[in-house]
């Protein structure tokens, strides 16, 4: 810091001794910018709206299955046991769809040469694509929905939620590995071709494009299924699970014993304490199963052209409760 506000020679000169005052009088000087900088920041915290604020404070990742929602911490045995429909496969009828499941296929050849057993790597870059088309999808939604001067019936939100879901798996991968420069450029320039391809492709058949998504996801399952496999089998070393995944160790004066104890504050999936990697990819696998079938649920909807989702929601709804049968939409 004090290199970059006095010139070469005077610090040189100071060094050697000769220069002992005016080299306080810097120090000085820059402690006083340091604190003029620390307090403008400062200023920049008070100036924010205050609901910004507030929702800055509240903003974090809501899970996605109903699993992860509860007060009781998932076990090994619970994560095993939610149904995420192994070799599900949607049969494609259609021309469309045949061609976006070719298309799939072919591009799974990509990270299978390059990637091959590299699993972290392949899942940072799978979710670095897999966040792309909620985005997408519930930004040009957003557009149609404006155009049309129509509510949108029901997709957006859920559409914005995948997105946030598929990033907050990436962020999980980003704390067990450090991508290299060269994949980091790699991420980059998929995302630039994906980012623009699946734009199109929805703008030009959204029916094609959430089907694409729907085979993107059944292939996910599958690659999520390979780390699992090779995490049983050792070939990979079971780690314990990244933080954000379980919770943050807090400490917590406990009255009946009196002595403080470490508790977990509950994060995204609600694990164990003592979680491992496989846990959280037997989460994140039970995730990729949801965004399978919502995407090929949406494209059947867009085929037989029954996209008021919101309405036949609500009927079902009202029908449930007055059976007694209560399914109340979560507070998230
Ligand atoms: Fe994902
Ligand atoms: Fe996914």
């Amino acid at each position: 810091m004090l290199r970059t506000l006095i010139k070469p020679q005077i610090l040189n000169s100071a060094v050697s001794g000769r220069l002992l005052i005016p080299v306080r009088t810097l120090a000085t000087q820059t402690s006083v910018i340091q604190q003029q900088a620390e307090s403008r920041k400062y200023e920049v915290i008070e100036n924010m709206p205050r609901d910004v604020f507030r929702e800055v404070l509240a903003s974090r990742s809501v899970p996605m299955r109903e699993e992860f929602m509860g007060t009781q911490r998932l076990t090994t045995d619970d994560l095993e046991s939610i149904d995420f429909g192994p070799g599900k496969h949607h049969n494609a009828k259609t021309l469309g769809d045949k061609a976006a499941y070719r298309t799939v296929r072919f591009l799974r050849l990509l990270p299978d040469t390059y990637f091959k057993r590299n699993h972290y790597m392949r899942a940072v870059m799978l979710e670095t694509i897999a966040a792309v088309p909620g985005m997408v999808g519930g930004m040009l939604r957003h557009m149609k929905s404006l155009r049309n001067l129509t509510d949108d019936n029901g997709w957006i939100d859920h559409m914005l939620h995948e997105a946030a879901n598929e990033r907050f798996h990436l962020m999980t991968w980003m704390k067990c590995l450090e991508p290299s420069r060269w994949n980091r450029l790699l991420i980059l320039g998929a995302q630039g071709v994906f980012f623009n391809a699946y734009f199109w492709l929805y703008v030009c058949s959204p029916k094609v494009a959430h089907r694409f998504c729907g085979y993107l996801e059944e292939e996910a399952v599958v690659s999520y299924t390979h780390f699992l496999t090779d995490l049983d089998n050792g070939y990979l070393k079971n780690e314990p699970a990244p933080t954000c995944a379980i919770g943050k160790p807090n400490d917590f004066f406990d009255l009946s014993d009196k002595c403080t104890k470490i508790v977990f504050i509950p994060e995204y999936y609600n694990l164990q304490p003592n979680a491992t990697v496989r846990d959280v990819v037997l989460a994140v696998r039970a995730d990729e199963a949801v965004h399978r079938d919502a995407n090929h649920f949406f494209a059947d909807r867009i085929a037989i052209h029954r996209e008021n989702i919101l309405e036949e929601v609500m009927k079902k709804h009202e029908e449930e409760t007055r059976r007694g049968k209560v399914h109340e939409p979560s507070a998230a």
